[in-house]
């Protein structure tokens, strides 16, 4: 099984970043804890993060083929980009929407998501740990598909 773990803008300064809202772990230290779990569960990950919404775009295109689903945390993209919305759209990979923070109980910018409708679920509010337990989540979707 291939997940790929995509991660948007200004995520790579996280542990220095608002600390007070998503927490101290850096994005580093989530890929580490992301890839030992996978490498139990024989789960290979592919492992991105960009500033940039064009080449967010760029990576989902490229999923189609290599990967079987997708943890997904576009960041601030999340609540404005049709350009990713529209390319999940067409890869049709199954994906887990993940935030650190709530975003629902957040400034009411944040409140929606243009991704949330079409993830097969979303994980938001528990800090680095969203990742695992979104991880397990995908997993579990993508076994359960295979019967
Ligand atoms: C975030 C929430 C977004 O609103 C914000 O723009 C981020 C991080 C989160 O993980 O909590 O950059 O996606």
């Amino acid at each position: 099984m291939h997940i790929a773990v995509l991660n948007g803008p200004n995520l790579n300064l996280l542990g220095a970043r608002e600390p007070e809202v998503y927490g101290t772990d850096s994005l580093d230290d989530i890929e580490k804890a992301v890839r030992a779990k996978a490498d139990i569960e024989g789960v290979a990950v592919a492992w991105h993060q960009t500033n940039g919404e064009g080449e967010f775009v760029d990576v989902v295109q490229a999923l189609r083929g290599e990967a079987d689903g997708a943890l997904v945390n576009a960041a601030a993209f999340t609540h404005t980009s049709l350009a990713i919305r529209d390319a999940f759209l067409a890869v049709r990979i199954p994906f887990v929407e993940v935030h650190l923070s709530n975003i629902f109980a957040r400034e009411a910018e944040r409140r929606h998501s243009r991704l949330a409708d079409i993830a097969v679920g979303v994980v938001a509010g528990f800090g680095g740990l969203g990742y695992l337990l979104a991880f397990d989540a995908l997993v579990a979707h993508l076994k359960s598909r295979e019967r």
